[in-house]
């Protein structure tokens, strides 16, 4: 593999062995850095996630007052600003995150003060109606620019509501919680499929009190989050393009460690052992009531056999799919993808940009509004992918190349870094030549 930052070649592999440990979850570390810089004291997280979505999250929270620094052991120390943000003199620069916008948007809708929201171009192009609507009913206001960001946040004094979303999606179950811990009352967020629930388990682990039923959460406001000491787990869909690798190739093997296994974002696991490979968790353990665990996974010899990911499914596995739908083609009986229209709307138009890139590597796969289908027992050659500033595009179609014939080029292939910076290195490090 070649390393210029924005362009790599990725060559044609053997296998995948050995055994790695991931840096931070990306979506724990955000929760920890937001409710860290928001809470009470000071809070130290080992393992913090290295992407530059969690940076923006960090950068956010020093410019409305908490106090960030990076200690001499890796550690990231911060100091938050005890229930109380200070109104900034500049917009808030989320960069490539939704995350980082939309759950700070709830956090700020209660607090006093003019608050402007702005992202990168990608940012810019993704939906945030769905947090004006709830953050609205409860009283706040908010404009956007044609359904979109810049977001403008006139904050105040809220009142609690119960809302049940519309679509599946953590990043709005977040919002409206983090309101609704600031005010009187007590608001519920009702789900149809139960999105990851990193909030709430940090919420608890920060000292708030929650109440959960199967398909809904409840925060009683006001409540003061207390700093905490934590380790963040392995980032579970980064370790998915490792995972998938290995799997692709009968008799690879591949170890990683320390990984977060929170159920609600584990489902790659019980997908491919659907699909034939061979999948061992070990040192199952809880921190701050996430599970984190060593995963062992085994390409089969005969080869990957044939998946459907629909209903619910799809919406847990949502950020796993474009690595998933990268290697259908290499399977027996091909991978089908369905209900999962929100692909459209993430970093990238995922489902365009899988297909896309599929074809361009000679694939044949059938493109629908909400998913596709890959047909197995195909054999792709290299190309040049356009990553198109999407990050799991680009970490996706590395996988794909490696058993391609020919060399691939990823194009903007320094987008890995906003999830996951060190992928191309311990790419290199996992892959049998
Ligand atoms: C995330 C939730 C998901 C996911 C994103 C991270 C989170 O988005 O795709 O990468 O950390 O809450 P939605 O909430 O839009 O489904």
């Amino acid at each position: 593999m070649q390393t210029t930052n924005q362009e790599r070649v990725i060559r044609p592999v053997r296998g995948v062995m050995g055994s790695l440990r991931l840096p931070g979850d990306k979506s724990i570390s955000h929760r920890y850095g937001m409710l860290g810089g928001f809470a009470e004291g000071t809070s130290r997280f080992s393992n913090f996630s290295t992407g530059e979505d969690c940076a923006s999250t960090l950068s956010c929270m020093e410019a409305l007052g908490a106090k960030v620094t990076r200690l001499d052991d890796g550690r990231v120390e911060v100091t938050g600003v005890g229930g109380r943000v200070q109104e900034p003199a500049q917009a808030l620069d989320c960069g490539n995150s939704g995350s980082t916008m939309r759950m700070m948007s709830g956090l700020l809708a209660a607090q006093e003060g003019r608050f402007t929201l702005v992202g990168d171009a990608s940012l810019s192009r993704r939906p945030m109606e769905r947090i004006r609507k709830p953050l609205e009913a409860m009283g706040a206001r908010l404009t956007l620019t044609e359904g979109h960001a810049p977001l403008t946040i006139e904050g105040g004094e809220l009142k609690a509501i119960d809302y049940t979303m519309p679509v599946p999606s953590a990043q709005v179950k977040t919002c409206v919680l983090l309101a609704g811990l600031q005010t009187a009352g007590t608001t519920t967020v009702r789900e149809a499929v139960r999105t990851r629930d990193h909030s709430e388990l940090a919420l608890r682990a920060f000292g708030a009190r929650l109440a959960r039923t199967t398909d809904s959460v409840s925060v009683g406001g006001p409540q003061k989050l207390h700093a905490i000491e934590a380790a963040v787990p392995g980032d579970i869909s980064s370790a998915a393009f490792f995972l998938c690798a290995a799997a692709l190739f009968p008799g690879s093997g591949l170890v990683v460690e320390d990984l977060g296994l929170n159920p609600t974002r584990a489902t790659l696991l019980d997908v491919l052992t659907a699909l034939g490979a061979g999948i061992g968790v070990l040192n199952l353990e809880e921190k701050h009531a996430e599970l984190v665990g060593t995963v062992q996974v085994t390409g089969p010899r005969e080869g990957l056999g044939t998946v459907a990911v629909t209903g619910a499914l799809a919406a847990q596995l949502i950020d796993e799919l474009p690595a998933l739908a990268a290697i259908g083609p290499y399977t027996n009986g091909g991978i089908r993808i369905r209900d999962a229209k929100e692909l459209r709307v993430k970093e990238s138009d995922r489902i365009a940009l899988v297909v896309k890139n599929l074809r361009a590597m000679g694939a044949e796969v059938m493109e629908f509004e909400d998913g596709l289908d890959v047909p197995g027992g195909q054999r792709l050659h290299g190309a040049t992918i356009d990553a198109g500033g999407d990050h799991r595009i680009a970490m996706a179609f590395s996988v794909a190349a490696l058993r391609a014939e020919g060399e691939t080029l990823i194009r903007g292939a320094e987008s890995a870094a906003i999830s996951f910076p060190e992928f191309f290195e311990l790419l290199d490090r996992v892959v049998v030549r």
